[in-house]
């Protein structure tokens, strides 16, 4: 598209994470949200009215498909609806930015990914919006770079609650069909992506699950142990619970032949490196990173992060410039077919 025109964009799912999409795009100056889109009318005109003023809205995504004034499209529906809407959206010839999990199994992320394969000439990202914050880029670079030496093990975890409330307000989560799973493809996924981004990437998994203390209420896990071969042959775990105590806990952590650097809810909280000089480089990098990080972005809940503001400033940018988003689907797909290699293990106990 002629890179001077904004992107007009259609909000499709105007629940708990569409508040945050549209108040990025309402802080884009090349983005106009059009229209807006939920299955509940009322959410719908809710959305229009109170948070996309001069939107119109609808609850027929194939009216937003069919709309020559609508660019692009935000999915931000259930895990078990953005295959057929993505696939739809991309046939039709709307850029896609899709929330996380873009799938709920393998067979629907490969839809995906043959729709984004069929489409070259369009945007197609998935949200992983921690990518983008200014700790984990600089750990992703200085690990791709070596400053810690071959990278042995990583790990990471995250320790959180979901109450039966939680899982009762919304029919689709908690379901095999419609969530995919839970602690691991719903809360802990940004940080299981983060592990593997950093780390360069996993090429199997193992996993135990189990749920412990949500029986009756979900029919998937609340708890999952994952250990993960990488494809540099380091060896990574990651351990997530959403039965804990009511917090959000997270913790990374990369071993390295030359060093070792620990993330604890999202801060850093150790770095070493042998080489003490080399350590005072290191450490001047991250501290530049986390300056020019801290100028940016308005919040949304602190533990979605500071990060959804520049990932719809990044797509919005690739739809004007036709140049590739940071996080395509394929980028995402590799965290999420993780998941999905963990869940197939567990399941085959
Ligand atoms: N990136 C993050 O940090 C983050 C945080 C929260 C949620 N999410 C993701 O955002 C997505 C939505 O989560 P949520 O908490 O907002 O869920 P939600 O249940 O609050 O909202 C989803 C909305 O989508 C609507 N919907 C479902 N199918 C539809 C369809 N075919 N057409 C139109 N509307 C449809 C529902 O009616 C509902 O209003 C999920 O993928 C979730 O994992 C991401």
């Amino acid at each position: 598209m002629p890179s001077r025109k904004k992107v007009r964009v259609a909000v499709i799912g105007c629940g708990v994470i569409s508040e945050l999409h549209l108040r990025c795009y309402a802080h884009n100056p090349d983005a106009e949200v059009v229209a807006v889109c939920d299955l509940l009318p009322e959410r719908a005109r809710f959305a229009a009215e109170n948070r996309a003023p001069g939107a119109r809205w609808t609850t027929d995504a194939a009216e937003i498909f069919a709309a020559p004034d609508v660019d692009a499209v935000s999915i931000c529906t259930d895990h078990g609806s953005h295959a057929a809407l993505a696939c739809a959206a991309l046939d039709a010839g709307k850029h896609v930015l899709c929330e996380k999990s873009l799938a709920v199994n393998a067979r629907d992320l490969r839809k995906m990914l043959a729709a984004e394969a069929a489409h070259p000439e369009l945007v197609a990202a998935g949200v992983f919006q921690h990518r983008f914050e200014p700790l984990p880029r600089v750990l992703h670079e200085l690990v791709a770079e070596g400053a810690f030496g071959r990278l042995l093990t990583a790990a990471g975890s995250l320790y959180t609650f979901r109450g039966a409330d939680y899982f009762r307000k919304d029919a689709w989560r908690g379901t095999k069909r419609r969530e995919g799973g839970s602690a691991l493809i719903n809360q802990a996924i940004h940080y299981f992506d983060l592990l593997l981004w950093i780390a360069g990437g996993a090429e199997s998994a193992r996993a135990l699950s189990a749920n412990l203390a949500h029986e009756g209420v979900i029919e998937t896990e609340d708890t999952i142990a994952v250990s993960l071969r990488l494809k540099n042959g380091g060896l990574a775990s990651f351990v997530t619970t959403n039965a804990g105590i009511p917090q959000w806990e997270s913790q990374l952590s990369f071993q390295g032949t030359a060093g070792s650097v620990e993330m604890r809810d999202e801060k850093l909280a150790s770095l070493v490196v042998a080489d003490k000089k080399a350590e005072a480089k290191v450490r001047a990098r991250v501290e530049k990173a986390l300056e020019a990080g801290a100028k940016l972005f308005p919040k949304g809940k602190d533990y979605y992060g500071t990060g959804h503001q520049a990932q719809i400033d990044d797509f919005v940018r690739a739809v004007r410039t036709g140049k590739r988003p940071r996080v395509t689907f394929s980028d995402a797909a590799e965290t999420d077919a993780m998941v999905f290699a963990a869940y197939a293990s567990a399941a085959r106990g």
